[in-house]
């Protein structure tokens, strides 16, 4: 059990030049958890979103296995995802399709999400990933050399968003010390009824609980290294108006309700973890040597 009676998340108003303060270094390791708010321009989360919507636009579903594939559907879903890492791919809803195979909103509705290597590939996720500001964020939650290892675009599409359970993101990016950081930045506002992201503070001190590797060409495997469940009841909603940071650390349990309302709760989130530590070849997400591992600057 953790010894937490925290019932809030450490919320800050995004200090200048990414310059944390000590405390707020402070209630990031207690927490596991740093909410800034405003970071971003409200103008800059909105060329991000319309950057977004030209790749959707010009995505041909027909690449994606979940239109189009005739036989082991499951085989070449992990083969689309496993190749994905040094690549934009898209990835939909579980309830994108009526049962007759068309989609039932538009496309940038439909999707789950893109990922996972905008940030170096399209110029305009690189111009947002990569800045002094970040840069003097992760030196000062002790990041010696940082590495953007991946991107994710994040739609969470009205009605049909779904659920993401509790999960550390160690148990996918993991290394050897366990360095992973998440950004996450709200490009829309994520409220309780949009499926908002919930953390449960200070459980980052308990065990990294799954890992995910690669088990074979295609095969991912999940294991259980630790099967106590999660003390979901200490849950805590980080709401997050446009423009917020979230930073959280990899072993920080978190999760999101399905999106019922009309809304969507487009995010964008880069994970990045420390290239002083060991990155197993085993990691699902492995990058091309044409693609080297870049930190913020
Ligand atoms: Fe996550």
């Amino acid at each position: 059990m953790i010894e937490t009676t925290r019932k809030s998340l450490p919320k800050v108003k995004a200090p200048e030049g990414g310059r944390l303060t000590d405390a707020m270094v402070a209630e990031f390791r207690e927490s596991g958890v740093i909410i800034l708010e405003d970071f971003v321009s409200i103008a800059d989360c909105n060329s991000l979103r319309a950057r977004a919507r030209e790749l959707v636009e010009a995505f041909d579903p027909a690449k994606a296995p979940s239109v189009f594939s005739t036989t082991d559907e499951e085989q070449l879903d992990d083969q689309y995802f496993i190749e994905s890492g040094d690549e934009i791919r898209f990835f939909f809803e579980a309830d994108a399709f009526d049962d007759s195979g068309h989609l039932r909103q538009s496309m940038e509705d439909s999707l789950n999400k893109m990922g996972h290597a905008m940030h170096d590939l399209d110029p305009v996720f690189d111009r947002f990933s990569h800045s002094a500001e970040l840069a003097e964020i992760a030196k000062r939650i002790g990041f010696r050399d940082p590495g953007i290892i991946q991107s994710m675009y994040i739609f969470k599409p009205p009605g049909i968003g779904g659920e993401v359970l509790c999960h550390q993101d160690s148990t996918y990016i993991y290394t050897e010390p366990e360095s992973c950081v998440g950004f996450w930045f709200a490009l829309e506002d994520a409220t309780l009824d949009n499926g908002c992201m919930h953390f449960i503070p200070g459980a980052h001190k308990l065990p990294l609980k799954k890992r995910n590797y690669r088990s074979g060409e295609y095969k991912l495997t999940t294991e259980v290294l630790d099967a106590e469940p999660w003390p979901e009841h200490l849950k805590v909603p980080a709401e997050a108006s446009a423009g917020t940071l979230v930073i959280f650390d990899g072993r920080a349990p978190h999760m999101s309700g399905p999106n019922n309302s009309a809304r969507s709760r487009h995010a964008y989130t880069l994970h990045v973890i420390d290239k002083v530590c060991r990155y197993p070849a085993e990691n699902w997400l492995q990058r091309s040597e044409d693609l080297p591992l870049r930190g913020f600057v």
